[in-house]
């Protein structure tokens, strides 16, 4: 034994050790303590705890003197974590430990009671899941703020033409509100799933469960359901204890969120590289050189797209630890709070740096309409005007794709093709049509179904986005 805790009966913050001959090695101690990370779930440690004693003084196994002094014990931890005063002692194994221990200095004869008829084993799973709950509100209020900051830039361009791009290849001419609009629009479901999570995490409560048994002494599990705000009860207490699903629920909507900020951030840094020149990010969002004194880098988007692997690795480890774990609780399981904590973590970092960011980009309208027609962005228009004159489209693919092939040879685009010369190669097409056809805000303009670019169109887009963000 190297050091470790000497006394084997119950520590003090340390729930058990009775049944043992010496208290636990150092080294074992270490790799077993976790207080240093659920010290922040203290909020619903407390929580949980008024519950509990509510429900022994209802079954008189607490005295009414016993419950207030345990009332007001609580109350004074409350106040001691809020205003930072309270102090982990090393003796503290978890949260629970901790709280269990200052109880007990506080209300000598009450504090012990309280551990009657509950484990760790539900109190972690309820404290998790009302930890979640909470986060979730706000993380949802940011992705919104993302989301609506995004809307504000598409209203002001809902009429600017830019060029849609597939493999990053020019594709079809869009409206640069389209295009941001798209990522909005994965914002929303992002908020959608977390809500969902929200949802499922609250519909069960695990306190009743006990280590997994289930309780005696005529505890109520209903009663503590509605006290801490739950819709319902655990139907399984093997189960209570035994799963994180919601977590891993919470970790896969996080993981998805952070791509598709990712995804966003990798657009704009393409958008602000010279080539593009598309946008410029703001100053406040923008980073120097130390050595390039030219520099404006994006690293507010590459630091959002870094943290993504984040997510993504939050997700898989929680996934891991779950997957070869026998029912019910191992103790495996206490590795399930970094992840959830990481991931809550960087999505209150990255969520407003992006709206942040997206709030000061200012787009270059004048380059991004400039390039909306190049790249035969309008082959597919004039394909599809064949198949109005009766041309199937397979024949009209390859009569258009040879056109495309003769404008290439000549290092022309086909919106620079003489109109008679379309005309002549394409006699089917209506020769008045030809102008418009070319014009990519003609193909835009057509495109009026209500996901499409139209100007109409993604102006009644941002006013069903802007109802549901105010939701
Ligand atoms: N700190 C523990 C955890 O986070 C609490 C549950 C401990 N339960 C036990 N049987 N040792 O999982």
């Amino acid at each position: 034994m190297s050091g470790g805790h000497e006394s084997s009966a119950t520590g003090e913050g340390r729930l058990w050790g009775a049944r043992f001959a010496s208290g636990p090695d150092q080294a074992a101690w270490d790799l077993g303590r976790s207080v240093h990370v659920d010290a922040r779930l203290w909020r619903y440690d407390l929580t949980g705890s008024r519950a509990h004693a509510d429900e022994l003084r209802r079954l008189d196994l607490l005295t009414a003197e016993d419950h207030q002094s345990l009332t007001v014990a609580l109350t004074r931890i409350e106040g001691e974590f809020t205003e930072g005063s309270f102090t982990f002692e090393d003796g503290d194994e978890d949260i629970h430990g901790a709280v269990e221990r200052r109880l007990i200095e506080l209300a000598p004869e009450a504090g012990g009671r309280l551990r009657a008829g509950r484990s760790r084993n539900d109190q972690i799973a309820n404290d998790l899941r009302l930890y979640l709950a909470d986060h979730i509100v706000e993380l949802v209020a940011a992705v919104r703020d993302v989301a609506g900051a995004l809307a504000d830039q598409a209203e002001a361009v809902t009429e600017v033409l830019a060029p849609g791009y597939t493999h990053l290849q020019r594709a079809q001419p869009v409206t640069l509100a389209h295009h941001l609009l798209a990522h909005a629009w994965a914002l929303d479901r992002d908020v959608g799933r977390l809500i969902d999570c929200r949802q499922r995490t609250l519909s069960v409560s695990p306190l009743g469960s006990g280590a997994m048994a289930g309780l005696t002494l005529g505890l109520d599990p209903a009663n503590y359901a509605t006290a801490l705000g739950y819709r319902g009860v655990a139907e399984n207490s093997m189960d209570a204890v035994a799963d994180r699903d919601f977590a891993i629920e919470f970790l896969s909507a996080a993981a998805m969120l952070g791509v598709h900020l990712s995804r966003l951030c990798e657009e704009v840094v393409v958008w602000a590289t010279v080539e593009f020149g598309w946008v410029r990010v703001g100053d406040a969002f923008s980073t120097g050189s130390s050595i390039m004194p030219q520099k404006r880098n994006p690293d507010v988007a590459e630091l959002v797209r870094g943290k993504t692997g984040r997510l993504i690795g939050d997700l898989v480890s929680l996934l891991v630890t779950l997957k070869g774990l026998p029912l019910t609780y191992n103790r495996d399981l206490q590795e399930d709070k970094e992840p959830v904590f990481d991931a809550v973590d960087t999505l209150q970092l990255a969520l407003p740096a992006v709206a942040g960011m997206v709030r000061t980009l200012t787009f270059d309208n004048e380059r991004i309409s400039g390039s909306a027609a190049g790249g035969f962005a309008l082959a597919t228009d004039v394909a599809e005007a064949l198949v109005v004159a009766g041309v199937p489209f397979r024949t009209a693919h390859e009569r258009v794709g040879e056109v495309v092939a003769a404008c290439e040879a000549e290092g022309i685009d086909i919106t620079e093709l003489a109109p008679d010369r379309l005309a002549a190669e394409l006699p089917e097409l209506d020769p008045s049509a030809i102008a418009d056809l070319l014009d990519p805000a003609g193909a835009v303009r057509r495109r009026t179904t209500v996901q499409g670019p139209a100007p109409e169109a993604v102006r009644s887009q941002i006013a069903a986005l802007r109802e549901r963000l105010g939701a």
